[in-house]
C-alpha cells in the first residue's frame, strides 16, 4: 500500500478526493495540507488521515516537505487543488477596465505560484521506485487555443501560466524523478464555492458533484500513458489543447 498527498485539502473537490482514496483503499494514508483544519474528515478517518496546517508561505511549504521525508518515499498520488476565482473583493474581469495589479497578483499567487512552489518542494519526496502521479488542478479556460469568449483575465492567464509551469516541470521531473507523471486537470464545472456565482448558465447535467469528479480523476490516474510527458486532461480523461 502507498500514500497520497492532497494540497489545498479543504477544497470541496479535494475533500471528495480524500474520501475516495481512503474509503476506496486506493492508498493506506493521506497527508492533507490546508490553511485550516477539517475535524469532520479527521474524525472519520483517524490515523489514516494526517492533517497538516500550512499558510502557504515559502518557509512553511519547505518545512512541511522536510517533515514529510521518509526513507520509503512511497507516495503514489499527489493532488494540488488550490485555485481562486473570486473573493468578496475580486470578481472575474469582464472588461479591460476591471484589471488591476492587486487582483492579478492575488489570483496569480493562489493559482500559479502556490501550486508551482509545491511542485518544486515536493520533487525530492516523490523520486522513488514506485509510480507517482501528480494531478494539478487547472481549468479549461487556461487553454490558449480554446479561448473563444475572452474575459476572466486573471483566472485564465494564471491557469495558462500554471499549465506552462507544469509542462516545464515535467521535463525536469523526467530527468530527476522519472517515476513521476504530471497532469494538468480540468474538473469540469463542479458544484463548489468557487463556481457558485457562475452556475446559472451551466447546461443541465453539466454541473458535476465533487464526488463524481474525484472518482473520475482517481480512475484517470490509474490508466495514464506513463511514457508520454505532461498531459492536460478533463474529467473524462479527454486531452485539452494547451
Ligand atoms: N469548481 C469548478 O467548477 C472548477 C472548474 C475548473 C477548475 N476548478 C479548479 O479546481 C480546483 C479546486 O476548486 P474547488 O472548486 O474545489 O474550489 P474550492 O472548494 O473553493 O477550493 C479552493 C481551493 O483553493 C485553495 N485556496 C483558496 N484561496 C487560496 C489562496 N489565497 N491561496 C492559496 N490557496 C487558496 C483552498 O485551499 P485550502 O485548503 O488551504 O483552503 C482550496 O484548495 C481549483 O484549482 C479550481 O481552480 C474548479
Amino acid at each position: 500500500m502507498t500514500r497520497a498527498i492532497v494540497v489545498g485539502a479543504n477544497s470541496s473537490i479535494a475533500q471528495s478526493v480524500i474520501e475516495q482514496l481512503l474509503s476506496g483503499q486506493v492508498v493506506e494514508q493521506v497527508t492533507a495540507i490546508s490553511r485550516d483544519t477539517n475535524s469532520q474528515l479527521q474524525e472519520k478517518f483517524g490515523s489514516s488521515l494526517r492533517w497538516v496546517c500550512c499558510d502557504y508561505s515559502e518557509e512553511a511549504m519547505k518545512e512541511v516537505c522536510v517533515n514529510l521525508r521518509s526513507p520509503e518515499n512511497d507516495f503514489s498520488h499527489v493532488f494540488i487543488c488550490n485555485g481562486l476565482l473570486h473573493t468578496e473583493q475580486i470578481a472575474p474581469e469582464k472588461r479591460l477596465e476591471d484589471i488591476n495589479t492587486e487582483k492579478l497578483q492575488t489570483v496569480f499567487h493562489a493559482n500559479t505560484i502556490v501550486p508551482m512552489l509545491w511542485l518544486a518542494n515536493l520533487a525530492p519526496l516523490l523520486r522513488s521506485k514506485i509510480d507517482c502521479t501528480v494531478a494539478v488542478f487547472s481549468a479549461r479556460v487556461g487553454s490558449i487555443e480554446d479561448n473563444r469568449s475572452g474575459g476572466w483575465y486573471a483566472y485564465r492567464a494564471s491557469k495558462s501560466a500554471l499549465n506552462m509551469l507544469i509542462k516545464t516541470a515535467s521535463i525536469e521531473y523526467r530527468r530527476r524523478a522519472p517515476n513521476v507523471k504530471l497532469i494538468a486537470f480540468h474538473p469540469g464545472t463542479t458544484d463548489t464555492q468557487l463556481s457558485k456565482p457562475f452556475q446559472s448558465n451551466v447546461p443541465e447535467g453539466k454541473l458535476f458533484t465533487p464526488n463524481f469528479v474525484a472518482s473520475s480523476l482517481v480512475g484517470i490516474m490509474e490508466n495514464l500513458d506513463r511514457e508520454s510527458g505532461a498531459e492536460f486532461l478533463d474529467w473524462a480523461g479527454t486531452p485539452i489543447t494547451w
